[in-house]
C-alpha cells in the first residue's frame, strides 16, 4: 500500500492536479500593517481577521487604540462581542476581564482567593495611529529596528481633501497589491472606463527603489471616465500615473492630469488566502467641496469592482519562485515587490 502512495500519477491526472507551490501566503513579520480606519475604532470593540488571526480592537478611556488577540482564552468566544470598561475588555460569555496588556485580571465565577492561571493572557500588540488609520506591529523584533510606517505628506494638507472607504476583494493580498501597482491591465480591465484598448503598450519606465518600497511612473493615453470626465472636459491632458508599493501591504497610486491630482493610498488587510479588505484613502486637490465626495467614492468602488473581476479568477497567492510565472518588462514594479518579499523571507521575517 505504501508504494501506491508514491506511484507517479498518470500524465492525464497530473495535468488536472492543482500544482502545489510555495507562495506568498505567509504573513511577513517585523512590519507595521495598516489594518483599519481610525474612525471605526471606539469604546465598542470590533473584531477583525488578520490572515487567519482573530484580533479585537477598541479604545480605552484616554482614547488610546488597543489591539489584543480576539478570542477569549477561556472558551474561544469572540471578544468583539464583549464590552469595554476603562482600558479593559470583558468577554460576553462568562465575563472574564482582560487588561490592556492582555492579562486576565478577573474571573467573575471564581470564589474570593482563587488564583487566576498565569496562562490566562491574550497577546497584545503595539498600535500607532497615522493618516486616519490604525497600524499594528506584527513581529518579534523591537519595532524601532523595523521599517517605519510609510509617509503620506498630502494627508490633511491644505488644498487637499481626503475621503475613505473599504473594499472587499476575492483574492489573496499579494494579488491585490500587485493589481494596484500593475501598469498593463487598464486597457482590458478598465476598457469600459478609462482604459484605452487601442493603445495597450506600456512605456519603458524607470524603477525607483527605496529601502522597502518601489515606485514607477508612466505617462499614458487615457480617456477620462466617471467624475473626471465632467471635470476634465473634451480635451484632457495626458495622464501621469505613478504606482508605489511599501512592504508588505501598502500601495499608492498617483494620477495627475495637468493640475488635477489625486492619490489613492491603500492598505490591504490580509484576511485569508481568498479574501483581502482594502482600507482606502482618496486624496484630491480639486473640487474640494464635500458635495462631490460621494461621486469620488463611487468612482473608486466602480474601479475596484472591475479590478476584482480579474483578481478573483487568478490562481492563489503570488508564487515565491520568480520563475514560476512569466514576466514582461511592464511587470518590473511587481517583480520588485516579489523580490523584497523574498528578501524578507531570507532574513527570517517570513
Ligand atoms: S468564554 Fe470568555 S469568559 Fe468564558
Ligand atoms: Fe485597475
Amino acid at each position: 500500500m505504501v508504494e501506491s502512495i508514491h506511484k507517479p500519477l498518470s500524465p492525464k491526472l497530473q495535468a488536472h492536479e492543482p500544482q502545489h507551490q510555495e507562495s506568498q501566503s505567509k504573513l511577513l513579520k517585523n512590519f507595521w500593517y495598516g489594518i483599519e480606519h481610525s474612525a471605526n475604532i471606539s469604546t465598542k470593540p470590533i473584531s477583525l481577521t488578520f490572515m487567519g488571526h482573530d484580533l479585537v480592537l477598541y479604545r480605552g478611556t484616554d482614547g488610546r487604540a488597543i489591539a489584543l488577540d480576539g478570542r477569549c482564552v477561556h472558551r474561544g468566544t469572540d471578544l468583539g462581542a464583549g464590552w469595554v470598561e476603562g482600558d479593559c475588555i470583558h468577554c460576553p460569555y462568562h465575563g472574564w476581564k482582560y487588561e490592556s496588556d492582555g492579562v486576565c485580571s478577573h474571573i467573575p465565577a471564581n470564589q474570593p482567593g482563587v488564583t487566576i492561571p498565569k496562562r490566562a493572557k491574550l497577546q497584545s500588540y503595539q498600535v500607532q495611529e497615522k493618516y486616519g488609520l490604525i497600524w499594528l506591529f506584527w513581529g518579534d523584533l523591537p519595532s524601532e529596528q523595523c521599517p517605519p510606517i510609510p509617509e503620506l505628506p498630502e494627508f490633511e494638507q491644505q488644498g487637499w481633501r481626503t475621503i475613505h472607504g473599504d473594499f472587499d476583494w476575492d483574492g489573496h493580498y499579494s494579488r491585490v497589491i500587485a493589481n494596484t501597482i500593475d501598469m498593463a491591465h487598464a486597457p482590458f480591465v478598465h476598457a469600459s472606463a478609462f482604459g484605452k484598448k487601442e493603445s495597450p503598450a506600456v512605456q519603458a519606465y524607470k524603477l525607483e527603489s527605496g529601502e522597502w518600497s518601489g515606485s514607477g511612473f508612466i505617462t499614458f493615453e487615457t480617456k477620462p471616465a466617471y467624475s473626471l470626465k465632467l471635470i476634465l472636459g473634451k480635451n484632457p491632458p495626458d495622464g501621469i500615473f505613478r504606482a508605489t508599493f511599501y512592504m508588505p501591504n501598502v500601495s499608492r497610486v498617483d494620477l495627475q492630469f495637468g493640475r488635477f491630482q489625486f492619490v489613492l493610498f491603500l492598505v490591504h488587510l490580509p484576511v485569508s488566502d481568498r479574501q483581502t479588505i482594502t482600507k482606502w484613502l482618496h486624496i484630491r486637490n480639486f473640487v474640494l467641496t464635500p458635495l462631490v465626495d460621494s461621486f469620488m467614492h463611487r468612482d473608486v468602488v466602480k474601479t475596484f469592482k472591475q479590478d476584482n473581476e480579474a483578481v478573483r479568477i487568478q490562481a492563489g497567492a503570488a508564487p515565491d519562485d520568480l520563475t514560476a510565472e512569466i514576466h514582461a518588462p511592464s511587470d518590473a514594479l511587481e517583480l520588485a515587490y516579489r523580490k523584497f518579499y523574498n528578501q524578507a523571507v531570507e532574513m527570517g521575517w517570513g
